[in-house]
C-alpha cells in the first residue's frame, strides 16, 4: 500500500481531513464498508475493531500496522486525544536532549522555535502522507514518536520489541471540554464552519463515539499493559504532573533508561525542565502563537491548560453521567480518573 504522492493526488489529500472522494482506491471499499458516524471535523469516523477513527487515522493507522518497525530503542508516546499529548512531548524531547540543550543554555533549545508537535511526530498522520516517515529525533540521536492509536490497535512490532511506550490520561470531564473547544477551532478555522453545540458532543464522547473513542478502553488498554508490563508502559496521569511537575520527570527519566544524576538534580536541571515546558511558557511562544504545522495552527494544542475547566461547561447532571461511566468500565480495574 502506498501513500497517495503530492502528485497524483487533488490538493484536498493535503487538507487535513480526508474527504472520502479521496481515499486510496485500495482502501476506499473497506473503509466505507465500516459502520461509520458523522464526524466535527471529517465526514465522517469509522468504527474500526471497536475503535472510532477518521478515514485519515484509519488509513494511517493501517499503513503502520503493515510497515512500522519499532526498533528496541524506539520512544512511542501514547495518548487519548486532549489529554496532554503536546506537553509530553514536550518534556520527553527535552528530558532526552538535555546533554545537548543544557538548561544554561536554554536559548538554543528547539523547544523554543519548533512546536513539540513538529519535534516529535505522530505515526497515523506521518503514515498517512508518505511511505517511509522518519521519527528521528535531534539530528537522530533518537528514534521519538506518538500515537493516538490504542494498544490493540499498534503495530504488531511494537510489542515485540523492547520500546518504551508512555502513556498519558486525564479526567474524561477535562478531556471533554478541550476535545470541543478543539473540535470548535478547527471546524472554524480549517472549513469555516460553526461551533457544535456542547450537549451534541457531550452525547457522542458518552457512548464512545469520538476520535479514537471509547476513552475508556482506549484508557483501560494501556492500564492493564502498564500493570501487567511496568517495563515497557509507564502509565500517566495529566493532573499528577501538573501538581508535581518534577516528581513526574523524574519518573519519566528513570523509565527512558536516563536518570537525574546528583549533579543534574543539584544544578536544578529537574526544575529547569518544568519550567521550559510549562503551559505559560510554551503558549506564549512566538511559534506556538502564530506558527502554523502541518496539520493545523499551533495554537490549538494550547487553550487554558488547567485541571478542572469542565466546572464551566458542564451541568452537574453531565459531571454525574460521566463519573458513572468511568465509575462502571473502570470497576475493578484499579484505574481512577481525577
Ligand atoms: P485544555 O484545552 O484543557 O487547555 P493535547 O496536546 O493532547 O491535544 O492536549 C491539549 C490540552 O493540553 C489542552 O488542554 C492544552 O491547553 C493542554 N496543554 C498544552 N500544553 C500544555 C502544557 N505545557 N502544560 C499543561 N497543559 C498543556
Amino acid at each position: 500500500m502506498a501513500a497517495p504522492s503530492d502528485s497524483n493526488t487533488s490538493n484536498s489529500f493535503l487538507h487535513p481531513f480526508f474527504q472520502e472522494s479521496c481515499y486510496p482506491e485500495e482502501l476506499r471499499e473497506s473503509i466505507i464498508s465500516l459502520p461509520r458516524e458523522e464526524c466535527w471535523v471529517a465526514p465522517y469516523i469509522y468504527n474500526y475493531k471497536g475503535f472510532w477513527l477518521g478515514s485519515i487515522h484509519l488509513y494511517g493507522a493501517l499503513r503502520s500496522q503493515q510497515q512500522f518497525q519499532a526498533q528496541h530503542s524506539d520512544i512511542i508516546l501514547c495518548s487519548f486525544p486532549k489529554c496532554g499529548t503536546t506537553w509530553l512531548k514536550a518534556l520527553i524531547f527535552a528530558v532526552i536532549t538535555r546533554k545537548q540543550f543544557l538548561v544554561s543554555q536554554e536559548t538554543l533549545n528547539p523547544l523554543l522555535t519548533t512546536n513539540p508537535q513538529d519535534l516529535i511526530r505522530n505515526m497515523e498522520l506521518a503514515y498517512a502522507r508518505e511511505n517511509s516517515p522518519d521519527f528521528s529525533v535531534n539530528n537522530g540521536l533518537f528514534r521519538v514518536l506518538s500515537t493516538h492509536l490504542p494498544l490493540a490497535l499498534l503495530p504488531k512490532s511494537v510489542g515485540e520489541s523492547k520500546c518504551k511506550l508512555i502513556y498519558v490520561c486525564r479526567s474524561q470531564k477535562d478531556t471533554l471540554v478541550s476535545f470541543w473547544h478543539f473540535v470548535n477551532k478547527l471546524r472554524g478555522e480549517a472549513r469555516g464552519l460553526g461551533a457544535i453545540p456542547f450537549p451534541h458532543t457531550f452525547d457522542k464522547y458518552c457512548r464512545g463515539e469520538s476520535m479514537y473513542g471509547p476513552f475508556w478502553d482506549h484508557m483501560l488498554g494501556y492500564w492493564k499493559e502498564s500493570l501487567e508490563n511496568p517495563g515497557k508502559v509507564l502509565f500517566l496521569k495529566y493532573e499528577e504532573i501538573k501538581e508535581e511537575p518534577d516528581v513526574q520527570l523524574r519518573r519519566i527519566a528513570a523509565f527512558l533508561g536516563c536518570p537525574f544524576s546528583e549533579e543534574e538534580e543539584e544544578g536544578g536541571v529537574v526544575g529547569g525542565i518544568s519550567r521550559l515546558c510549562s503551559f505559560e511558557r510554551l503558549s506564549n511562544l512566538e511559534v506556538n502563537k502564530t506558527g502554523k504545522s502541518y496539520y493545523s495552527p499551533n495554537n490549538v494544542y494550547f487553550r487554558k491548560g488547567e485541571v478542572g475547566d469542565w466546572r464551566n461547561h458542564l451541568t452537574d447532571e453531565m459531571a454525574i453521567k460521566l463519573d458513572q461511566i468511568v465509575e462502571e468500565k473502570f470497576k475493578g480495574t484499579g484505574l481512577k480518573l481525577c
